[in-house]
């Protein structure tokens, strides 16, 4: 039945409305709501950065108001509204943050993946969007790379997994008013590429892309996942937006692929924009600043048959396809009741259970872990542990994360008062020297990043994937001293923390946690045992990235700190 009304809607538009349904633009550039009325936009993304401080009722009122511009066109199809709600509905204060893809690696556990996908489904749905550019399926090959945390794991298996369990999660049944339709991303290679460089050249063969990197994208498919986002990277030479074998023939043709395949952030200007639609893009994302050139030239290129009209009839029914599943048509407005639901304390408490099933546990030392609820006095250390944007990491509110406190998160620190029964004194940069302390819980790491500042880095260290020396001094201070030290590492990635592990007597894992740090204080002090299992292979040592790729439980040739898989429990 679809079919039939994708097609007989297709029959009656024009190039031009062809073409409009191609193009995403964002909400707030000058134009947005003119282009909506006259260049029959397709669909609108919502960016992180411009606008934080808004609250779910006036992003919601926003798309409201450009959807009746939509629906007020000759034909009236609906808009699709997407966002990167990556860990939760990021974008702004107030909302449910889960932790980055790479703790639900560590969780390993599909069930809980699913109700954050649907969580976080709902929770968008509440802010007005209908689709979000997530999950990200990479499967990083360096943790160099700036988005190592935004994938599950170095295991093809493991992704593949909580691949399905996320596109079932956000996508439910589609039609309802409290999912989503989903994004895999990035087609492919993204993470693989020679030295972790995001966007980089990925030098791998078609026996290994087949191998390890689409069976995510298979998973997708096979759960009838509405989009795949392309990427940035280029594979053999070839730049992915231009990739027709592996766009066309593999995804569309070969894994029926019967979705919106969209392009990465203004990929018209990047790229040829003309070829990217030869090679099977439908949607051009952000194409708002080039919009007129966008739109003449393809049409051009239409008329002068260097794009057949098949290739756009293709893209323009993919699109329908999507909103017709969505029910866009019958119910293209969101559900207005639904904001009371965001950061509700049933999600925030699945958020809870997310970040204590993350966390893995590298070393205890003489059963230094459990803390005593009694210890007579226990210094925190850290501002990693008294800061909730730093916990959060990269795409929370802000696209580059905050490093303030977000609102209604609860912080490290806070959960260890809530557990701590003796004196609890906080020594933000370790300057204090609280050398009577019992024990000493020291927590570093890094601050949030986004795509590519984390592999250019704006400090040397995120280059060499090493503590800042602040932080590694924190724990040399403690721990120089004889004070018993227990060490927590916030970061998006493995980092090389050889000497660190060493200085301490535990260390744990806790990747980017997002809103609920008290979950960690509910793991140390034994409310909880540790349940995470390591989802990448762990560094020994900063000549380790001096190849290709870091280590990986596949690559026999470098021996990691600690083997993939690797976790300790309290029994
Ligand atoms: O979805 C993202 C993508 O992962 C990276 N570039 C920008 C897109 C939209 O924000």
């Amino acid at each position: 039945l679809i079919e039939q009304k994708v097609e007989a809607l297709l029959k009656q538009m024009t190039l031009d409305e062809k073409i409009g349904q191609m193009s995403q633009i964002r909400h707030f550039e000058e134009n947005a709501d003119a282009h909506v009325s006259e260049k029959f936009i397709g669909s609108i993304i919502h960016t992180q950065g411009p606008t934080p401080g808004k609250t779910a009722k006036e992003w919601q009122k926003r798309f409201i108001e450009l959807q009746k511009k939509a629906l007020a066109t000759r034909l009236g199809i609906p808009l699709l509204f997407g966002v990167d709600a990556v860990h939760g509905q990021n974008t702004f204060e107030g909302a449910t943050i889960f932790p980055h893809n790479i703790g639900l690696g560590a969780a390993n556990n599909e069930d809980l993946v699913y109700e954050i996908a649907k969580i976080t489904a709902l929770e968008s749905q509440a802010t007005g969007f209908n689709w979000v550019f997530s999950p990200c399926v990479a499967i990083p090959y360096n943790e160099k790379w700036g988005r190592v945390y935004e994938a599950f794991s170095e295991s093809t298996n493991i992704t593949e997994k909580l691949t399905k369990a996320s596109v079932k999660g956000h996508q439910g049944n589609l039609a309802d008013a409290t999912t989503v339709m989903a994004t895999a991303k990035h087609f492919v290679g993204d993470g693989a590429t020679d030295f972790g460089v995001e966007g980089g050249e990925t030098t791998l063969s078609d026996d290994e892309i087949h191998k390890y990197l689409l069976p995510p994208y298979k998973a997708a498919v096979q759960e009838k996942v509405g989009a795949v986002m392309a990427s940035f990277n280029s594979i053999n030479g070839i730049s992915m937006h231009n990739h027709k074998a592996l766009i066309t023939d593999t995804l569309k043709i070969g894994m029926k692929f019967d979705g919106i395949v969209v392009s990465d952030w203004k990929a018209y200007s990047r790229f040829n924009g003309i070829e990217v639609v030869n090679a099977g893009v439908d949607v051009i994302m952000a194409v708002d600043g080039d919009l007129e050139d966008f739109q003449e030239g393809l049409k051009k290129a239409v008329q002068e048959k260097l794009v057949s009209i098949d290739r756009i009839d293709d893209a323009v029914r993919r699109i329908l396809r999507q909103k017709f599943r969505l029910g866009l048509f019958e119910n293209p407005f969101p559900d207005t009741t639904l904001v009371s639901k965001i950061g509700i304390k049933k999600h925030r408490e699945i958020a809870k259970q997310a970040v204590r099933e993350s966390l893995v546990l590298l070393k205890n030392e003489n059963q230094v872990l459990p803390i005593s609820k009694e210890t007579k006095k226990i210094v925190v250390v850290g501002e990693h542990a008294n800061n909730s944007g730093l916990q959060s990491g990269g795409w929370t509110v802000n696209w580059q994360g905050s490093l303030e406190n977000y609102k209604e998160a609860t912080t490290i620190l806070e959960g260890i008062k809530k557990q701590s029964k003796g004196t609890l004194v906080y020594d933000k940069n370790a300057s204090e020297n609280h050398f009577d302390a019992d024990l000493a819980i020291i927590v570093v790491g890094e601050n949030p990043y986004a795509e590519f500042f984390g592999d250019i880095g704006h400090e040397s260290n995120q280059l060499k994937l090493t503590l800042t020396e602040e932080h590694q001094n924190y724990i040399k201070k403690y721990s120089d001293k004889g004070i018993k030290t227990i060490v927590v590492l916030i970061s998006g990635r493995p980092l090389v923390v050889t000497d660190q592990i060493n200085q301490s007597n535990a260390f744990v894992v806790a990747w980017l946690p997002g809103s609920e740090g008290d979950g960690i204080a509910e793991v140390l002090f034994g409310d909880y045992n540790f349940k995470g299992k390591l989802p990448h292979s762990w560094p020994k040592d900063v000549k380790d990235f001096e190849h290709k790729y870091g280590p990986n439980f596949w690559d026999k040739t470098q021996n990691p700190l600690y083997e993939f898989g690797f976790g300790m429990t309290y029994e």
